[in-house]
């Protein structure tokens, strides 16, 4: 690494969740970023970088110390192997390998040591997956988790780019629900996605989890309302405390995506009994998830392996 900080790639740099991450960079002071995306953006600019060609050549050059990727599955495949064998720490925010043995899944507040164990590529998990574990986990210290049953509320910026000018494009008389996603038997899979990544992040790998996803007609900020059962009991008091005072959670009596838009913090609230189930919670929360969904949590990440500095 270099005495003037951490060389930096951010690969889909133009797309909804790479532009975020260039702007959290920076702001937190990192300045040897560099901007990639395809052939379709490569050359055009993002404030004051110039997109280049992400290929196997320019990733693979063995100049960048930390690569983030939001690409999609079958790209991160493609790239993140050269640019890891090339020695950067690569953060990727698909679903390639987010499952893979030996690649650690990792939220910061929830299993931030398991980054440590990586071998050149680290995890990001999926938007809601992040919220989800980060109320879930001081849960499962408190009274241990029996089941997990989530609704989620996602915004069309989850969708990427394209998706945030199609809703801007329509009139509020087009609005509907959409479940843009892709069928995997019953479920779709982002649902399985939420039940398996939440399994691993947790290290509770038999932990039944139920998910509906459905994305709502809103810019940005993904909610999921959330019932719980515990092992022990848990009063509602009790676990509105624990929840407000959890590493990276705000109480917030009614928490929606315009509250959590533009902040790092998830919102949690409607702290409340479920009285469908024995030892039930429930609960809701809000969360940007491009920040703390996505291109935070990334870096987040990076900066615990690392860890990278901002030069002074
Ligand atoms: N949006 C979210 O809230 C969110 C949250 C967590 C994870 N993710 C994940 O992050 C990834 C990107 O999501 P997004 O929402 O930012 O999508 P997006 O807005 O559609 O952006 C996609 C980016 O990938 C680039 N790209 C596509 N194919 C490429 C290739 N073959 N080589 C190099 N660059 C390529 C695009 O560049 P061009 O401009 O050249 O097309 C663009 O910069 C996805 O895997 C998604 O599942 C998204």
């Amino acid at each position: 690494m270099s005495r003037d900080g951490p060389q930096i790639g951010v690969v889909g740099a133009t797309g909804a969740v790479g532009r975020v991450t260039v702007a959290l960079l920076h702001e937190r002071g990192y300045t040897n970023v560099r901007a990639f995306a395809s052939s379709r953006s490569a050359g055009s600019r993002i404030g004051t970088l110039e997109v280049e060609l992400a290929s196997p050549e320019t990733l693979g050059a063995g100049d960048l110390d930390v690569c983030f990727f939001s690409v999609g599955t079958s790209a991160s495949r493609e790239l993140v192997p050269v640019a890891a064998d090339a020695g950067a720490v690569c953060v990727d925010k698909s679903a390639a390998y987010r499952l893979d043995d030996g690649v650690p899944l990792v939220v910061p507040e929830v299993n931030g040591g398991r980054a440590l164990e990586h071998r050149g590529i680290v995890a990001n998990p999926n938007c809601c997956s992040i919220p989800l574990t980060m109320a879930l986990a001081p849960l499962r210290d408190a009274a241990g988790l029996r089941s997990v049953r989530v609704a989620t509320y996602q915004s069309a910026s989850g969708a990427g780019a394209q998706a945030i000018e199609r809703l801007r494009g329509e009139t509020p008389d087009e609005h509907d629900l959409r479940m843009d996603w892709t069928l995997d038997g019953a479920e779709l899979d982002e649902e399985s996605k939420i039940r398996d990544e939440t399994r691993k992040i947790l290290e509770l790998p038999e932990l039944p989890v139920s998910a509906t996803c459905v994305r709502v007609p809103v810019l940005v900020g993904h909610a999921e309302a959330v019932w719980v059962e515990t092992e022990q009991p848990l009063a509602p008091a009790d676990a509105e405390r624990i929840l407000s005072s959890a590493a990276g959670l705000c109480y917030e009596r009614f928490p929606t995506p315009g509250k959590a838009m533009g902040t790092d913090e998830v919102l949690v609230g409607r702290v409340r009994t479920d009285a469908a189930s024995g030892n039930g919670l429930a609960f809701f929360l809000a969360c940007d998830n491009l920040r703390k969904g996505a291109a935070l949590n990334a870096i987040q990440i990076a900066e615990l392996v690392l860890p990278i500095r901002a030069a002074a």
